[in-house]
């Protein structure tokens, strides 16, 4: 495994839209096994294949239960909205009060290339937004309501 080097806003990689991946085969497994790292590493909850400079549709993401890997990962079904703040792995230090759908559902290949389908609320369901966002060269700066703000500095546990 090996640490990726994040990309930071202003990157225009990050404003690219990904591309299906058509085999989870051995580099894209490689791939995976660097996000997670490079995702911990920064202590972020989620992490997208752009921002660490590759444009595939591949998303990490772990809120505290574990990873979760999702390739080609689609929404399927949306409802309800939940307001709050937002930070990413390419926006260093700064937040942002984003509104997102609480439920969602979603399809997409795991890494051992089979087709899951997940239902998630409140946290992971914005966590999969916001990254699912970042495969279509998009940011959360783009939905912020009220502006961007310093992030809280939380002493690591
Ligand atoms: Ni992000």
């Amino acid at each position: 495994m090996a640490i990726r080097q994040i990309r930071i806003l202003g990157d225009p990689i990050l404003t690219k839209k990904c591309k299906e991946i058509r085999e989870v085969n051995d580099k894209v497994v490689q791939l995976v096994d660097d996000m997670l790292e490079t995702m911990y590493e920064a202590d972020g909850v989620g992490l997208a294949a752009p921002q660490v400079g590759i444009l595939k549709r591949l998303v990490v993401i772990d809120i505290g239960d574990g990873p979760l890997v999702m390739i080609n990962p689609r929404i399927l079904e949306f409802s309800g909205s939940q307001t709050g703040d937002e930070g990413c792995l390419s926006y260093p230090g700064k937040a942002g009060v984003v509104t997102r759908p609480n439920y969602i559902r979603a399809a997409y290949t795991a890494e051992d290339g089979e087709e899951y389908e997940i239902e998630a609320e409140e946290l992971l369901a914005r966590a999969i937004c916001h990254e699912l966002d970042h495969l279509d060269g998009h940011m959360y700066v783009e939905k912020v309501e009220g502006g961007i703000h310093d992030a809280e500095y939380e002493e690591k546990k």
